[in-house]
């Protein structure tokens, strides 16, 4: 979506897709990030028209589960309330963990009060205390065959991650609402990534990707997410090590693959097969 201001920035859809007349969005207005946000709240007023693309879905509903797991930080509500409504719809069962801080942080806090979501749905708010954080521990200690979707910060994605390495990992499913910026560190280092079939060799600076590197000397390559959690930008490492920022790839696939939107190098250069 096309905001006022120019810049571009993707939501997720929050509606049921059975209703075809419509999108809704829910933005949540944060000063602190790059702009998007705050000109989209502060200057767009019912009746006014805005510039989209046609949506894309990186996170999609497993067709086959029996039952899901929803976990949710915050405005990464967003995608799980259009999966919750296509499931009230179709009879398969869910249940939810919603983390916010408080009630008026809680997006669409009184619609889930409604007799659709009755039962299902779990709101803990941690009032900014970190003592206060709700203990996922007992909702994922024991793999069942749900399937786990989780969409929040990445903090909240890690940890989710981190207590479900003994679940099927087909069946754990991240979706991150910040940018791949949300995975830089403050001491990541330049390297260089060569592409094996041109010979390339090119300049990763920190605060760039390698895939937003890439683009700025011309190659173009497959993406969606940008954060690290869909998979569609997956290369094949051919030399060097990898520093692995991303929520996908198995502990077993991490010697040979590299998600380009979000991950680094250990090594100072690296090789794809791009
Ligand atoms: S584009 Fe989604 S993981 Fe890289």
């Amino acid at each position: 979506m096309w905001s006022p201001n120019g810049s571009v920035r993707k939501y997720s859809l929050c509606n049921d897709p059975a209703e075809t007349d419509r999108y809704e969005i829910a933005v949540k207005r944060d000063p602190a990030g790059r702009g998007g946000s705050v000109d989209l709240v502060d200057h767009v007023a019912a009746g006014d028209r805005l510039e989209i693309a046609a949506p894309r879905n990186a996170f999609d509903l497993a067709p086959k589960a029996p039952s899901f797991v929803f976990i949710a930080g915050g405005i990464g509500i967003t995608p799980i309330m259009s999966m919750m409504r296509t499931l009230n719809g179709d009879g398969r069962r869910y249940r939810l963990v919603y983390l916010t801080r408080s009630r008026e942080h809680t997006a669409f806090a009184a619609e889930l009060e409604d007799d659709a979501f009755r039962g299902k749905v779990l709101v803990h708010h941690d009032e900014g205390d970190p003592q206060r954080s709700y203990d996922l521990w007992p909702v994922l200690e024991k793999p069942s065959p749900a399937h786990v979707y989780c969409c929040g910060p990445r903090p909240l994605l890690e940890a989710v991650r981190d207590m479900t390495g003994h679940w099927p990992q087909s069946a754990i499913h991240f979706e991150s609402f910040v940018d791949a910026g949300a995975a830089a560190k403050a001491d990541d280092k330049p390297f260089v990534v060569r592409l094996a079939r041109s010979g390339e060799r090119i300049t990763v600076a920190p605060g760039m990707s390698i895939l937003e590197a890439m683009r700025a000397h011309g190659h173009d390559a497959p993406s969606s997410c940008e954060s690290g959690t869909c998979g569609t930008c997956r290369a094949s490492l051919l030399e060097g090590e990898a520093d692995h920022r991303d929520m996908v790839l198995m502990d077993d696939e991490k010697d040979r693959q590299i998600m380009i939107c979000v991950s680094r190098a250990l090594t100072p250069e690296i090789a794809i097969d791009r």
